[in-house]
């Protein structure tokens, strides 16, 4: 697995008001989708491309088009949603399949309780989008439906992480072709399994309370 942490004093400053615990709901939304803009370049540094010519004003041209079968991008519902349409502005032409998963807060363990991904992933790059990797059950369950579709390489964007779920990822995806693009790597995780320092519940924190 290929880890890239964003070293960026754009994306730290807009990480430190994310992590702020009075930014309101509204901010938040409009600090992820700002912040998925900046990670995206990144994480679309070896997306495939075909050539394409085009004919300027003066003289053909040949430069690159993205290549088919196009991206899929995968947000983790509920807060990877948030990341959606900031990925789209940077990947128009992708499409876009989703998983929903919620973490049993005791246990710790993800059920996915909503699944609409194309049977059929051969040859697709995939790009996840989720803005926690804590314990690393979510998106590791994530890249196991990419992968069992035959998904070729799957691409994650997290805001934050824990070292405890890089490890467990690590790990889970030997073998694998697996990039992991990070707005920052925290200290760890809590006892309640929350990123420390972390941001609190991202999926709250855009949308309220599922209560
Ligand atoms: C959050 C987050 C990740 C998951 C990370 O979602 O968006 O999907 O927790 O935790 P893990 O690495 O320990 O699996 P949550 O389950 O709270 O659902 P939500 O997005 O609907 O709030
Ligand atoms: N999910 C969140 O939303 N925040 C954390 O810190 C950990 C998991």
């Amino acid at each position: 697995m290929r880890v890239h942490v964003a070293d960026h004093p754009l994306i730290t400053h807009k990480l430190t008001v994310l992590r702020d615990k009075n930014t309101p709901s509204p901010q938040f939304r409009a600090l992820v989708a700002e912040l998925i803009t900046l990670l995206s370049y990144e994480a679309t540094r070896n997306v495939r491309t075909e050539p394409m010519t085009v004919d300027t004003p003066v003289a053909p041209y040949t430069g690159v088009a993205i290549a088919k079968p196009v991206p899929l991008v995968v947000p983790i519902l509920r807060a990877g949603l948030g990341m959606l349409d900031g990925m789209m502005a940077v990947l128009p032409n992708a499409e876009v399949g989703f998983l929903g998963m919620a973490r049993n807060e005791e246990t710790l363990e993800p059920t996915t309780y909503a699944e609409r991904l194309p049977q059929d992933l051969s040859g697709r790059q995939c790009f996840v989008l989720d803005p926690m990797l804590a314990t690393g059950g979510s998106l590791g369950a994530a890249l196991d439906f990419l992968f069992q579709r035959g998904a070729s390489d799957v691409t994650a964007i997290c805001i934050l992480a824990a070292p405890e779920g890089l490890t467990k990822l690590e790990h889970d995806t030997v073998g694998k072709d697996v990039t992991l693009v990070l707005g920052a790597l925290d200290q760890k995780l809590n006892e309640k399994g929350y990123i420390v320092p972390g941001l609190g519940d991202a999926g709250d924190r855009l949308y309220g309370s599922a209560g």
